[in-house]
This record gives structure tokens, sequence and C-alpha cells, in this order.
């Protein structure tokens, strides 16, 4: 593993950060960021406010408002996530004079400890003061993972060396804007509004209430801070801020403690009266700060049980924070929620918390832990399926067009201006023309039901949601007499960098090819499942959507006949690619060393990335990440084309040497595809893969969020990717590649009902125990044998030589 250039100490579950680095800020703001599912918080001190070093944001899932810029003399509406009212400031000071800070004060040692196994960061420094006297100071804060709506945040002072009085300030600050990206920085950011502050229990609560600007989101939250020490405390508010003082005083070496106890709610919450009163009762009635972090614990103990992933090197401990992350964002608490997939977590305002195709890196890995929390996310696609075919509709188009980006009620939330800080222009955006995201919905809902067995997902919102998206691609698609094939065109593909032809005024591309080999795997298996469905309910869904005669034999013909481009022996990420100018990508890694954002470095040089052949992250090769060789070959055979090994090998090298892997997701598919096709530089993108986040690889942007698809998609990558496992026809099958770097791991996985199935791979061994249940054996299939394993039972099967092989 490549050190991050933040060099955290890393153990196997501690993540560690130690010194204060105002510059490293930001990165480790997000990394340390807690969260439930239902709410998380940055890792952001507490005695601090937001500047340009820190940014203490909490936000809600789910939890959206929309706002009107005035840009480049335009009117540009955005939907964000929002940043809610700060729950943690605590600040603190020995005399009248500044309060501590970090970037004010001298701060003798800084310690930061995130702990995977229990949900808590913790944070350790000793302050001198103006007076030279030190004053130690440990906080532990926690975002409850069995009571969501509870945060807690505990501080411990102690003098050292010296006696007297201390002045805590605690507060929830709801003053806060989105201001967490510069890039968006000219864009409106204040979404909270009425704000309103009281105190109750003789100011041991203090509570804020307000409000979403336009989607009227009410929120509540409150506050009650006790100490263990005798103690005055008083209500302080200023706009905006529900403040309470303490008073404190301290003797050398005695520790005191005061521990902040803080409830959320917002009006999207179930089972409330109103957010606020939701917010004080449930502060009022939640036990002490002891009691909060052992059932807290536990919570996080039954987690990891259910997540259980065994990975020995540096790799292990990087994947459990991934898993931690991916925990933290998509919780057992989100299947209670009406959410999707946001691409950057819920840990920091990039991208606005939107929802892309992302989850397609996400779902398949939940699919075998917490199926419920998948069909949740696919209920949040299912309950905007009416949206994306409005969208459809007013498109002049049939069927279910989901938006690229989605958010509160599923229209698009692409923006229309994107700026390029390189150049300071603000471009047109038509990254809104990716369709292939209802792909990726289908996808999803294939795989979630197979790997569940959950058929009445399938048969109902699966089936529409699948027979929408294929209706969307047989309309979408027109039939060329010369070609005598159906065509695909004005789209953009997962690349991205390319969004027209050269010096073409309309944008879009034709005949993308992972678009199209997408498209006919949805028609087909739309085709299977209306075709399979019990006689009521096909009748039942024809009805629903109104299915025309002939219209399934038209899918049929599509799915059949739809075009895929080809050049020079390789397939071509859409018509007319080949033809398009080489970069001489030798000159501009000279030039400009990191080339990730070619697409930027050129637009600034008064070029376009569309006029060459290089693409930001696979595209094509994503057909290889999506389906193993046996179904791709198939899909193309279905499309009347012939792919052998080694169109598949070509078409990998040419996009290979052709990508600048601007995107996370870009090292984590190439990782998999290489590591698949058994070559030895798929460490190399494992590598960067697993580094993403950890080491910033995108130069900056995790400090604005995690990458959430990249750190799911790591830990699929050892579930389903070096597995091979597939969750087809009802059987597991496997068929392993170890990658020699990392060839002995072990995980659990929930299968059809079987809980805490365990897979053990090492030494050319494959060990399978399924947990005791009444439940049937599981029918696992390698490539030349099938074996049931019922429960109660374990298997070794040995790997066969081609299982193992292991070729340049
Ligand atoms: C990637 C997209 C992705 C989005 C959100 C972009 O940089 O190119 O594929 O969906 O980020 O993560």
């Amino acid at each position: 593993m490549p050190d991050g250039t933040d060099s955290p100490d890393l153990t196997d579950w501690t993540w560690e950060y130690e010194g204060y680095d105002p510059a490293q800020e930001r990165l480790r703001e997000s990394l340390c960021t807690l969260g439930n599912g239902y709410f998380a918080t940055r890792g952001a001190a507490p005695e601090c406010a937001a500047d340009s070093v820190h940014y203490p944001g909490t936000y809600a899932a789910g939890c959206y408002n929309r706002l009107t810029s005035d840009l480049a003399g335009r009117k540009v509406e955005n939907e964000d996530m929002v940043n809610l009212p700060n729950w943690l400031p605590l600040r603190f000071r020995t005399g009248p004079g500044e309060w501590l800070s970090p970037d004010t004060h001298k701060v003798l040692d800084h310690r930061q400890s995130l702990d995977l196994r229990s949900g808590t960061l913790t944070r350790t420094l000793r302050y001198e003061d103006d007076s030279g006297r030190v004053l130690a100071v440990r906080q532990l804060r926690l975002l409850h993972m069995a009571d969501p709506h509870l945060a807690l945040l505990r501080t411990e002072f102690t003098a050292e060396g010296w006696s007297g009085g201390l002045e805590v300030e605690a507060a929830i600050d709801g003053t806060v804007t989105n201001s967490g990206v510069d890039r968006y920085r000219q864009l409106a950011s204040r979404h909270l509004t009425h704000a309103h502050t009281g105190a109750s229990d003789d100011s041991v609560t203090v509570w804020l209430r307000c409000r979403t600007t336009t989607s009227d989101i009410r929120v509540g939250l409150a506050a009650r801070t006790t100490t263990d020490a005798p103690t005055t405390i008083s209500v302080a508010h200023d706009d905006g801020r529900a403040v309470q003082r303490l008073r404190l005083s301290l003797t050398d070496g005695r520790t005191v403690t005061v521990d902040k106890t803080v409830a959320l709610h917002t009006s999207r919450d179930a089972a409330i009266s109103d957010p606020l009163h939701a917010a004080v009762d449930r502060v009022r009635r939640a036990p002490d700060a002891t009691a909060l972090l052992a059932s807290h614990r536990t919570a996080w103990q039954q987690l990891w049980r259910n997540a259980e992933l065994d990975v020995p090197n540096r790799a292990g401990p990087v994947l459990r924070l991934h898993l931690f992350h991916v925990l933290q964002t998509l919780s057992p608490h989100t299947a209670d929620l009406d959410v999707g997939v946001p691409a950057r977590g819920l840990h920091g305002e990039a991208y606005r918390g939107h929802v892309f195709w992302d989850e397609l890196f996400v779902l398949p890995y939940l699919n075998l832990h917490f199926p419920e929390v998948s069909r949740a996310l696919l209920t949040y696609r299912h309950r905007r399926l009416e949206q994306a075919c409005f969208a459809a509709r007013d498109a002049g188009h049939s069927g279910a067009m989901y938006p690229w980006q989605s958010g509160s009620d599923g229209r698009e939330e692409t923006q229309e201006l994107h700026l390029n800080p390189r150049s300071g222009r603000w471009l047109p955006d038509h990254s809104r023309l990716q369709h292939h995201v209802g792909s990726a919905i289908a996808y999803n809902v294939w795989q979630y039901c197979e790997a569940s067995g959950d058929s009445e997902f399938l048969h109902t919102k699966g089936a529409e949601m699948l027979a929408q998206i294929a209706r969307f691609w047989a309309g979408l698609a027109t039939y060329d007499e010369g070609l005598g094939r159906y065509r695909i065109r004005g789209v953009v593909g997962p690349d991205e960098y390319h969004e027209a032809y050269p010096g073409s005024s309309r944008p879009g591309l034709d005949d993308n090819a992972y678009t199209n080999v997408t498209a006919a795997w949805v028609l087909a298996r739309a085709l299977d499942v209306v075709r399979g469905l019990p006689e009521p309910r096909r009748r039942d869904l024809g009805e629903r959507i109104g299915l025309a005669p002939g219209e399934l034999d038209a899918w049929e013909d599509v799915s059949r006949k739809l075009h895929v481009p080809f050049h020079s022996g390789v397939i071509s990420q859409f018509e007319g690619y080949g033809e398009l100018a080489e970069l001489d990508w030798a000159a501009y890694r000279a030039r400009y060393g990191d080339i990730r954002r070619l697409d930027r470095i050129l637009e600034a040089e008064n070029d376009s990335v569309n006029h060459y052949q290089a693409s930001k992250q696979a595209d094509v090769l994503m057909l290889g990440y999506l389906f193993a060789p046996a179904e791709l070959q198939g899909l193309f055979k279905q499309l009347g084309y012939v792919i052998d090994d080694a169109t598949w090998q070509r078409t990998v090298d040419h996009y290979l040497s052709r990508t600048s892997h601007g995107s996370t997701l870009s090292s984590l598919v190439h990782g998999w595809i290489l590591a698949r096709a058994r070559r030895t530089d798929a460490w190399t993108y494992v590598q960067e893969a697993l580094a993403g986040d950890i080491a910033d690889v995108q130069g900056g942007t995790t400090g604005e969020g995690i990458h959430l698809g990249a750190m799911a998609g790591t830990l699929d990558l050892v579930q389903r990717g070096l597995t091979g496992l597939e969750t087809r026809d009802g059987t597991l099958r496997l068929d392993p590649v170890p990658l020699p770097e990392l060839s002995e791991y072990g995980f659990a996985i929930r299968y059809r009902g079987h809980w805490g199935v365990q897979l053990r791979l090492s030494a050319g061994k494959l060990r399978i125990t399924v947990p005791e249940s009444d439940r049937d054996p599981i029918d696992i299939a390698l490539a030349d044998r099938t074996v049931p394993v019922g429960p109660g039972e374990s298997c070794t099967l040995l790997l066969t030589d081609r299982e193992t092989a292991w070729t340049d």
C-alpha cells in the first residue's frame, strides 16, 4: 500500500493522526466523520468554527434544499444536502482572554484516534494558555448507532500544575451555511432560516429549531450538558445560536468531565409530533454517557458481525476503514428512510449529496450483508419512478428516464454549468446525458433479487422499474436501415470526458458501447421478468404500465440488434471514437505531472478533450466489471457479435493506455478487470483504489467528502471480484482469481436467508461454512463442479490449476 500523504497511523481497528496540521484538517475531518446512516458529523474540532481550515458539517440523509443563484448572468437553481446546525461547538478558556484554539494557542501535543470497532473518535491534546499554564483535554464523541437521533461529546479537562477556573461554552449553531466546497463559493449557500433558541431544565438543556428555506424541512436539536463537578450553568443565546456557559473550577491533576448529549430530529422523521419536541424529549430521556457508550458499542459489534471481513496485510485495515464509512452512511437505520446512495457519503458537500450511478458499486456489497438496506435504496428509486417517467415523456421519450443526479424528488439535479477552476470559466454541463444510470438501477434490482431471493420485490416494484427502464431504451433506439441495427444517439457514457463530437454544437455521442450493451441486457432481463411473472401479476403489471400488444416483441428485437461499434479490432467507446486524435500522453504528463483532470487542462488550453482518444475512467471496460466473461460473451452473442478473449484483451490494453483515471472509480474498475484477467499490473490499480481517499489521490477532493462508490467497490473487489462470486439462477457461483498480493482472506455473507455463510480462501483452497438453520442447502458451483453445502456443514474445495493460475 502506498502511504497516505497524511501518513496516519493505521492499526487493525484504529486510525490515528498525530499532531495538528491545519493543511490536513479538511481531509482528516472527512476521514474522521462519524455517522449512523441517519445523520453524520465531520470530525471537526469542537472549539473551532468554519473557516479556511475547519469545516464542521452535519448532514441528515435525504435532507435537501433548493436555492437559486445568480451566476454568469444566469439564474441557476441547485439542490443541496443541507449542512444542519452544528451541534459540536464547545470552547473553553482559562481566563477572560481568548478562547483556546489550535490556531491561536500553543498546542503541546495533539492526537486523534478513530476507533472503528466502537465507532468513536477520541481527541487528546494539551494546550498552553497565555500564562503558560497547561490544560489537558480529552474528547470522545459518538453518533449513536442504536438510537440514530443521539450524539455525545464527552470532554475531560485536567489542569496540569495549576488550579483555577475554567469557562466552557457549549452551543448549537444555527448560523451555518453550505460552504464546504470552494468551487461552489459563488453559489447561494444559506439553506436554514427561522432559527429560534430556548432552554429548559434549569439551563441544563438548550434547544434550537429552524427550517430549510424552500423544502420546508423543520429541524429540532436539543443539547443536555452535565458535569461531574460543581458548576454554575447559564444560558446566553445569541443570534441563531443556543448557548450555555459553564463555570468550572479545576484542581491540579483532577479531571473534570463535561458531557454534551445531543438529539436531532427533522420533520422527515416517522412517529414524531414535531421535531423540536421530539429532540427535547429524547435528550431528556437519554441515559448517561457511560450507558450511551455501552449501547453504542454493542450496536457496532452487531454490525461488524454482519459485515465480517478478514484481510491480512496493510490492505486489511484500509478495507475495514472503507467498510466503516460505508456502514456509517448506509446502516440498518437507512432501511427505514427514503434515501438513495449519496456519492460522497454524508461526509461533505461535494456533488451536493446527490445520488448518481455510484450505487452500482455499493449495492452489490450490501446485497450480501444488509439486503434490507439495498431494498430501501431501490425503493428510493421506485418512489421516483413516476418522476423518471415524466422526465422521459417531457423529453419526448417513453418509459423511465432516471436523472443522472437525483435528490429529493427524483427530478434531474445535474448542474447546468460547472466551473473549470483552471480556466475560471463556467461551462455547459452535459453530463445529464448519462442515461446509462437507468441500466445501473436495473442491474441493481436484478442483483439484489438474485442475492436475496426477494421475489416479492422482483415481481412488484422491481418488475415495474425494469419494464419502464427497458421501455425507455427500446423507445430511444432508432432503426438504421443501412446498418440493419438499432442505434442510441446523443448520449454520454461513463467516461464523462466526451460530451460531443469534435466541433459539433449538438451534445452527446452515438452508439456508446457500454450504454448499448447494458441496454440490451436490461431489455433481456425485463423480458425474463415480465414473461416469468405469475399470470395475475403479469396482467396487473401490464394494466398498470399500459403494456401495448407487440411491445415485448419490440423489446426483444432491440435487445438483439443494438449496434456496437468496433475499430482496429477493439470495441469502440462510441461510433467514431477511432477517428479521434491520439493524445501525446507523455508530453502532457511531463508538462503537468498530474493529468487526472485532463478535461480541465485541455479546456484551459482552449482545446477540448472531445478531440482525443482519452477517457476519464472505465467506459467500455465497465462491461468486464459488471459481467463475468461467459455472461459478457453471451450478451455479445445475443447482439450477434463474437467477442473472444483476444478481442477483449486488446480492448483492455487499448483503453488502459488512454485513461487518465480522473475518478476514484477508475482504478477500482481497472484493478478488478486486470485481476480477473490474471494480469500482474492488477495490484497497482488495486493499491490505487485502496489509497483513493486515505491518500486523497484525486488531490483535495476527499476533504469535500469520501468517495463512497470506490470505498464500497474495494470491499466488493474482495467479495466478488477476486472470488468471481455470482448469485445466478439460485446458485452461488465461484471462480476465484487469487491476486498474489491478496491471496488469503475470509468474509461472511447473508445469502437467500442464510446468515453468516463463511467463505475463506487460502493456498489454493476455498472453505465454505454454512451456519445451522432450517434453510435448504446452498448449491456452490465452481467451474467444473457443483456441491451442495447444507446448514451446519463445512466444505473445503481444492481449486484447480486454472483457478489458481496467474500469468503475465
Ligand atoms: C464520476 C462519476 C461519478 C461521480 C460521483 C464523477 O467524478 O466521473 O462516474 O458518478 O463522480 O461520484
